[in-house]
């Protein structure tokens, strides 16, 4: 076992894309455990835009504090425990930091660590990616809210993500015509070519609002909506009478400033249900998703595909793919 911790602390809340100086690496000696602490090593980040909001601002968690290790999920191995629910050798998932060891304290609660099962042929990334908070934001996000129906049609942004694209696979489980917006083409073909989306539209080509218009003719029943802005807005007016908008997340608006009000307007007039959600809304059922999603990746019927980046000291690059779309799939960070 290493004798110091690299640590990623907050120095300064960014201004647009993460620049360097936002975060330092820097090393501490390995905390000594107390009775009811466990001692982890981090495996993997998980690498989510939500982190670039608690550089900067209280939402649902308070902000990361100036000084604190960065926030992040990640996977981890027990490798010293005086904790009564913890023992060497366990692998859990839970907010580890962007570092190379985490404590576990004695009464966490819902945020904190949770032991993952034994499952043949399944990654340990998966745990953080499709069995993880973005599939099972995807999960809750498509089976509480936009209940999809046969034949209807579903749209979602930033659909060659992590969350996006278990979204989208989920409606084509539920036999909707699924239409992904992501940047480029690559991203589009595996949308089509992989995972079976009807269509996908490249929202950086200049004639992507005519191509989303072409590739849902009977209007959108469902927006999975990751994006938010333009994006939104051009599919929120192509939305039909009493469709369900799934408000995941508004990722074009986290490094500026975009009140995209005039979406709202859209939203009253056709009668809208419109959620905003918080995956930790249902923690207590994060099993029953996570066994349907492992279900449906054994029998093929969900594809997911990660991209890796190579060491604890890349993670901060690894935040700024997510804006700049370097990424396909779920991101995460081999530390
Ligand atoms: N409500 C919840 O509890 C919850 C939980 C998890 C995630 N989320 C939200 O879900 C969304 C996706 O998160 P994720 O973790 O799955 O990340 P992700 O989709 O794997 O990565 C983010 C993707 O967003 C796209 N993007 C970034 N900036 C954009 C812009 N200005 N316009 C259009 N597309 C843009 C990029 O793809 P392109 O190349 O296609 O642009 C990028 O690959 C985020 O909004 C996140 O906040 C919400």
């Amino acid at each position: 076992m290493a004798e110091t911790n690299r640590q990623w602390k907050l120095q300064s809340r960014p201004k647009g894309l993460c620049a360097p100086g936002d975060l330092q690496l820097v090393e501490s000696p390995l905390p000594a455990i107390q009775d009811g602490q466990a001692l982890a090593k981090v495996k993997y980040l998980s690498i989510d835009p939500t982190m670039r909001v608690w550089m900067a601002i209280d939402t649902y968690l308070p902000a990361v504090a100036i000084g604190e290790v960065m926030r992040a999920a990640g996977f981890a191995e027990v490798v010293e425990s005086r904790h009564k629910d913890f023992k060497k050798g366990d692998k859990i998932v839970g907010l580890t930091g962007m570092q190379d060891y985490c404590v576990i304290d004695s009464g966490e609660k819902r945020t904190s660590f949770r032991k993952v099962p034994y499952i043949p042929l399944l990654s340990d990334t998966a745990f953080l990616g499709v069995l993880g908070f973005t599939g099972i934001t995807a999960y809750f996000g498509m089976m509480e809210i936009a209940k999809p129906q046969k034949g209807e049609t579903l749209v979602v942004s930033a659909a060659a993500g992590a969350t996006g694209s278990i979204a989208g696979q989920i409606g084509k489980i539920h036999g909707c015509r699924v239409v992904g917006i992501a940047g480029g083409a690559e991203k589009c073909k595996w949308l089509t070519d992989e995972l079976g989306f009807d269509a996908a539209v490249d929202y950086k080509q200049p004639d992507w609002k005519e191509k989303l218009a072409a590739a849902t003719p009977k209007g959108v029943d469902i927006d999975y909506e990751n994006v938010g802005g333009e994006i939104m807005h051009e599919v929120l007016k192509r939305m039909n009478l009493h469709g369900r908008v799934v408000l995941c997340g508004l990722i074009s608006g986290y490094t500026k400033e975009d009140p995209a009000l005039e979406s709202f307007a859209t939203i009253l007039r056709k009668r809208l249900r419109v959620q905003g959600f918080i995956i930790l809304d249902y923690a207590d059922r994060f099993m029953e998703g996570a066994t349907q999603l492992g279900k449906w990746k054994m029998f093929g019927k969900l594809k997911d595909r990660e991209t890796i980046v190579e060491g604890l000291e890349k993670a901060p690059e690894a935040i700024n793919m997510l804006f700049t779309g370097g990424n396909i799939g779920k991101t995460i960070v081999k530390v």
